[in-house]
């Protein structure tokens, strides 16, 4: 069950974030805002305390706090990501971990390790790490220096299509997985029960389960059908102006 999360709002330089999606258009900078109020409410519907920090104008991504920590119950580890531009995201969401955790249980990735957390998914206690364009094998190496002391296992698994691995799995409850794409058949995958998006809706396996409920990306009609007929209460919400940048609902909190 998640108590807390941590959140950021967007700043007005949201338009320039990176994005492998150029023909999507530019983000509305008034619809992101009020889609990113929407997320808020519907996480603190889930009785979850959101924590809200200030725009970061300097870092177009800095609302993608997912990607600057992993956070577990009595640990939190600050990345560093492998995008240039948002290499100073990590120093920044320091002090709002420090209200949470003490200063001998937070631990960092340091370069020429690169992590980023959309590249973490969590089962319990086994954390499976993509081996992306983002994330390197310094980074999982030095990822697993530090979970194992806590009992975590770190499984690293080579991605091919997406961005993150969260881009295209995502972890629900029991043994069940949302998946799209490379992972509809991935062997590292195969004992999970595999619950697959559609091609034509592929973004919404960055579906994002909170305490019981899941949160869907709004206008994905048979990804919210498939996990309505599983018993899961959903929440639509719309992201529209994140996909543009290639964020989806997962990037857009840190929960713990
Ligand atoms: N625009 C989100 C990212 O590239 O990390």
């Amino acid at each position: 069950m998640f108590k807390h999360a941590i959140v950021r709002t967007p700043g007005t330089t949201l338009t320039r974030g990176i994005t492998g999606h150029p023909e999507l258009g530019a983000p509305d900078y008034e619809r992101a805002l009020a889609q990113h109020g929407a997320y808020i409410r519907a996480l603190e519907s889930l009785a979850v305390e959101v924590a809200v920090l200030p725009p970061l104008e300097e870092y177009p991504d800095s609302c993608f706090v997912e990607d600057t920590a992993v956070l577990g119950e009595t640990w939190a580890v600050i990345t560093c990501p492998g995008a240039p531009s948002r290499k100073g995201e990590a120093e920044a969401i320091l002090p709002a971990i420090r209200e949470f955790y003490p200063e001998a249980r937070i631990h960092r990735i340091t370069a020429p390790g690169t992590l980023e957390g959309g590249d973490v998914m969590r089962v319990e206690d086994t954390f499976y790490v993509g081996r992306s364009a983002r994330t390197n094998d310094e980074g999982i190496r030095r990822f697993q220096d530090i979970l194992k002391p806590y009992g975590c296992r770190v499984v690293p698994v080579a991605l091919r299509e997406v961005l993150h691995l969260k881009t295209g799995i995502n972890y629900l409850s029991g043994r069940r997985v949302l998946v799209s794409g490379e992972f509809t058949g991935h062997p590292d995958f195969a004992g999970f029960e595999r619950i697959p998006v559609p091609p034509q809706e592929g973004y919404a396996a960055n579906c994002l389960w909170v305490n019981g409920s899941v949160l869907v990306p709004a206008g994905f009609p048979q990804t919210e059908g498939a996990l309505r007929a599983l018993g899961y209460p959903v929440l639509p919400v719309d992201t529209s102006e994140y996909r543009k940048i290639d964020g989806g609902l997962s990037c857009l909190s840190l929960r713990f």
